[in-house]
């Protein structure tokens, strides 16, 4: 691999910087969004590469509709372009956009409530357009130092890498900006990007429109809630066939966490240190029946591996029950969903049409054409 995407020192020094300062501000906004929610417009998403899975859930998707009932305007972006960073093949992208919108209603992210909006965005093409002028702004340099793309290139073991994979931060910036997102519910190796977003925002309101700025400087909403982790006790990930998907039957789920690694003592303790595999078990049944996670110990006692992951199955089944209930009933009515990525498409498509027209206009672009 090329040396200028490995990663080093600058570059974790520098990612630690910004996720204090992002989760200072991230901070403020959770105390104003209650108070406030009409301030604040939501853009988040994920790239349909598979069903999605408990990480998302309680990482990301619970979050959402947490701040969806809050009273926000959500915009999610399924980023069916950025699929084919890291992959040749875009086979799959077609049945994992259904799947991903089956279980974002699984959730409870709810398009009838008229503020909720799911689209992908290679169906929204003034959203697309966004990126030429973007681009400008933007130096090689920063995209160089792009630590999440440097693991990315990593992780898929790329030894030549495409021009999608080196600028779709810049396309993430056109996903955010075009519908003025002002807060991006992300974890943290999603910071880099939201950094680019943030200077691109600010480097066009400088350069084209410094008297009325076109875009919001978008801030990241980061999560409380620990990372989860995969039965085996590493990252979940579809590969390492250690997560438990939504969609997957209370039999399937049994017999996946029956797979669980947990360690030789059968007193179960909560010891996130000495016992990260027991912890993480721990934490998801802490998740699911909001009980301490010391207490969900001390009931299991001496009962070993095999007591917690019964007690694991059981509560997961349980608080994944009504989600299932909801994404077999859509399940069956394909027309609904479609029907929902079209409406959300359409209202996508309005919002770019506007920021579009305000972008030309700005770079004196517009010709009297509009
Ligand atoms: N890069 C994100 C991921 O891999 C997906 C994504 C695309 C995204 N566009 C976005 C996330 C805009 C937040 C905002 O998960």
């Amino acid at each position: 691999m090329e040396e200028k995407f490995l990663l080093n020192n600058d570059d974790r020094e520098r990612e630690s910087a910004t996720f204090l300062e992002s989760s200072r501000r991230s901070q403020a906004i959770w105390a104003d969004l209650p108070k406030n929610p009409q301030k604040y417009r939501v853009l988040t998403g994920e790239r349909p590469t598979g069903p999605l899975h408990i990480g998302h859930l309680f990482g990301t998707l619970s979050n959402r509709v947490k701040i969806q009932e809050l009273g926000a305007t959500t915009f999610i972006v399924i980023a069916d372009y950025q699929v084919l960073t890291d992959r040749d093949s875009a086979d799959a992208v077609g049945t994992n956009v259904h799947e991903v919108i089956l279980d974002y209603l699984a959730a409870g992210l709810d398009p009838e409530n008229g503020r909720t909006f799911f689209f992908s965005h290679s169906h929204v093409p003034e959203l697309n357009q966004l990126l030429l002028p973007f681009m400008n702004l933007v130096t090689t340099a920063e995209l160089d130092r792009n630590p999440t793309v440097k693991e990315e290139i990593r992780a898929a073991g790329l030894k030549q890498v495409n021009a999608l994979m080196y600028t779709y931060p810049i396309h993430q910036a056109a996903d955010i900006l075009f519908c003025k997102g002002n807060v991006v519910p992300v974890g943290r190796d999603q910071l880099p990007h939201l950094e680019l977003t943030r200077k691109i925002a600010r480097r066009f309101n400088d350069r084209f429109s410094p008297e009325n700025p076109v875009f919001p400087v978008p801030d990241a909403l980061l999560s409380d809630i620990p990372l989860v982790l995969g039965t085996d006790g590493q990252k979940m990930s579809k590969s390492r066939g250690n997560t438990i998907m939504i969609r997957m039957t209370p039999e399937e789920t049994a017999k996946v966490l029956k797979g669980a690694k947990t360690d030789a003592d059968r007193n179960i303790t909560y010891d996130p240190v000495n016992r990260p595999e027991v912890a993480n078990l721990l934490r998801l049944i802490s998740i699911c029946t909001g009980e301490a996670p010391e207490a969900v110990a001390a009931a299991i006692g001496d009962g070993g591996g095999g007591r917690l992951k019964a007690a694991l199955t059981e509560a997961l089944n349980a608080y994944l029950a009504p989600m299932r209930e909801r994404r077999a009933r859509h399940a069956k009515d394909p027309g609904y969903v479609k029907d929902v990525l079209r409406r959300g498409v359409a209202r996508a498509r309005e919002e770019a049409v506007a920021t579009l027209e305000q972008v030309r206009k700005a770079m004196n672009m517009d010709h009297g054409l509009h």
